[in-house]
């Protein structure tokens, strides 16, 4: 982990600084990557972003929940938010958290909680999308996904794989099998190097190499980077190889390479937007801010406006 990236994380554990930026931070920049903090309010950001040609998935901003009632309420607001998708008729599906539904709590009752949300997917004719998280509940997440895809389909469940993970090829072919949606990422823990590619120049070649076999594969497949050049190795590859544009969409997240979303867009490709919301925005936001030195220098220039 970067000097850089480890300071600001560690700055983000600090009690004045975390109560000074929940106070202060919609203020100081939050905004610029969370979309307020009621699904009201992210309601009206899927329908600017719409309006722009994009489309979204939404995501209930909270992590590691410890008690049974933070995770049903957790299910409860990833139902409501199929239900205001469905009434405002915006172009949006929902990503999901398996720790914010109680999988440190008990697994079955995550799955539960999960089987409630892709039924109301599968009834809204939507798709939910669990994002994965760290190496100790990866086995947990795949079981929970693969009994939610025989009870509800590819068409309205999907996963996510890391690309910094050396049995992810291995996945990649197994879920290929059953043509499973999948976004692929690089990673965004920090794991050992006897699970996950140390070097940055692996976990980038592999992100090339998994999305390139998933498609060959004949499966839809999310190419989720901010990364321009391998967009633009991906890119020109799609093109050689023929892949129909119905197999594969672009991801970001909101606020982050505004400019290269709409451009991708503009170039005919369909574009995802990663759009969080909700009042527990306060870890998801330094996350951010530690992964590029340029989103600091945009709170900063908040701070001195303000
Ligand atoms: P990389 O980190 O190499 O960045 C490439 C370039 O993009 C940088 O040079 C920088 O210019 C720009 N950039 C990247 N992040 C930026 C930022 N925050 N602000 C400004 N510029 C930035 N991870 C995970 O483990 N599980 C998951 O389920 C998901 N889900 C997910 C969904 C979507 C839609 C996205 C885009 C990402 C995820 N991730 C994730 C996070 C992912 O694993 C990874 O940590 C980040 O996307 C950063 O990696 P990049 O691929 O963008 O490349």
């Amino acid at each position: 982990m970067s000097f850089y990236r480890s300071l600001v994380l560690t700055l983000a554990q600090n009690r004045l600084v975390t109560s000074f930026a929940t106070k202060y931070g919609m203020k100081l920049g939050a905004s610029r990557f969370v979309a307020g903090e009621t699904l009201d309010k992210a309601i009206q950001v899927v329908q600017q972003l719409n309006a722009e040609g994009l489309v979204v998935t939404l995501d209930h901003l909270g992590e590691s929940v410890a008690h049974k009632n933070e995770a049903i309420e957790a299910t409860n607001t990833a139902i409501q938010i199929f239900e205001a998708i469905d009434q405002s008729g915006v172009q949006s599906n929902v990503s999901v958290k398996l720790t914010q539904l109680g999988l440190d709590i008990d697994p079955s009752f995550c799955l539960e909680n999960m089987d409630r949300i892709a039924a109301k997917a599968k009834e809204k004719n939507n798709f939910v999308r669990i994002d994965m998280e760290d190496t100790p509940r990866l086995e947990a997440t795949m079981d929970i996904f693969h009994k939610l895809l025989d009870r509800y389909g590819k068409e309205h469940i999907g996963l996510v794989i890391q690309s910094y993970l050396y049995r992810s090829e291995q996945d990649v072919t197994e879920l290929g099998k059953k043509k499973v949606n999948l976004r692929i990422v690089k990673g965004a823990y920090k794991e050992p190097a006897t699970v996950a590619f140390p070097n940055k120049k692996d976990v980038d070649m592999n992100y090339i190499r998994l999305v390139q076999q998933h498609l060959q594969n004949g499966c839809y497949t999310a190419i989720a980077t901010h990364d321009e050049q391998i967009i633009h190795t991906l890119k020109a590859w799609l093109k050689a190889n023929q892949i129909p544009h119905h197999l594969f969409e672009f991801q970001m997240l909101y606020g982050v390479r505004n400019g290269l979303q709409r451009q991708l867009v503009k170039e005919g490709y369909k574009v995802r937007v990663y759009t969080p919301f909700g009042k527990d925005w306060y870890p998801y936001f330094s996350r951010r801010i530690a992964e590029s030195p340029a989103n600091t220098m945009f709170v900063l220039k908040n701070l001195f406006k303000s």
